[in-house]
């Protein structure tokens, strides 16, 4: 399969996601340090206008891990940026240096709008409070490596509404058919818009503020940071800070099989205790991105 931009979830069949994580099943043992030259010659570009440490570094270390080589934009007050050049000339120009660009930028419909002037694919690493696919997509391979995508319950917790990882996972688990429960204050539930996509996709959504109540009938608790950057009014916040906390004690109500993720970082949404339990799975999830990227990079590079 070719893949050229990834933007949205939305943009995927089912058949396409298995085919993925399929491939990055295969680049396991590559991510666990196993020689590669797969990707000798290439060079992916990244470019950063919001801070991350997972995906800028799982990105770099899959590149690095299959013999390419990475260039970086580095911090956009020391970039052209910071002049006043736009992102779509940014985005022309660095097409010229790399093979592929990945983008994260603080503005919803980013991400889209730069694959309109790139010669090269775009991979969304998160606009705004818009999308994350490749997020979802290591999402979907930790679930598929450590429970099962069929049969599936989950319930995303948290910031539903500013959460890109959550916006982009729903797209995806409705086309798993899977048993969604969104847990969340009032004022931060998934957009209309969202739900209402995914019920006409046929997604099976429960609404709920309380996490405690449903802890006895899942298999995967996909746990968020309330996204404070994203709020306009940081009195809102403080309503909200904390609201929701995973301790140990909390977890006594849980299934036995239940597996706990979170797209990290985490704040004190979830009790450090909580790692030491059998349930926590939010570390292997960040290990998941590399051979997930693994696999995207080798799809956008035309090599797989
Ligand atoms: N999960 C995630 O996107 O993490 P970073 O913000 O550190 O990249």
């Amino acid at each position: 399969m070719m893949l050229r931009h990834i933007i949205s979830m939305k943009d995927f069949s089912h058949d396409e996601i298995d085919i993925i994580l399929k491939r990055a099943k295969d680049f396991e043992p590559i991510a666990r340090g196993k020689k590669s030259s797969l990707l000798s010659g290439k060079i992916l570009a990244t470019l950063f206008y919001e801070p991350s440490t997972r995906t800028r570094l799982s990105f770099e270390t899959a590149m690095k891990r299959l013999g390419g080589e990475v260039i970086d934009l580095g911090s956009v007050e020391k970039s052209s940026v910071a002049k006043g050049e736009t992102l779509a000339d940014t985005i022309r120009v660095i097409g010229n240096y790399a093979d592929a660009i990945v983008l994260r930028h603080p503005r919803e419909g980013s991400a889209r709008m730069a694959a309109q002037f790139s010669n090269v694919p775009i991979l969304n690493a998160g606009d705004g409070a818009g999308h994350h696919p490749t997020q979802t997509l290591l999402d979907l391979y930790t679930i598929m490596r450590e429970s099962s995508l069929s049969n599936l319950r989950i319930a995303l917790v948290g910031d539903l509404k500013y959460g890109r990882t959550v916006h982009s996972l729903a797209y995806a688990l409705s086309m798993y058919h899977a048993d969604m429960t969104l847990i969340s204050p009032k004022q931060l539930q998934m957009p209309d818009v969202i739900k209402k996509d995914l019920k006409k996709q046929g997604a099976s959504i429960t609404e709920t503020t309380n996490m405690e109540d449903v802890l006895g009938d899942i298999d995967v608790l996909y746990v968020t940071r309330i996204q404070k950057e994203r709020f306009p009014d940081p009195a809102e916040y403080q309503k909200v800070a904390g609201i929701y906390r995973v301790t140990a004690e909390l977890l006594e109500k849980a299934l036995d099989n239940l597996i706990i993720m979170h797209p990290l970082p985490r704040l004190d949404e979830i009790d450090p205790a909580v790692d030491r339990t059998k349930y926590a799975r939010y570390f292997e999830q960040s290990f998941y991105g590399v051979p997930v990227r693994m696999a995207l990079l080798a799809m956008a590079m035309e090599v797989a």
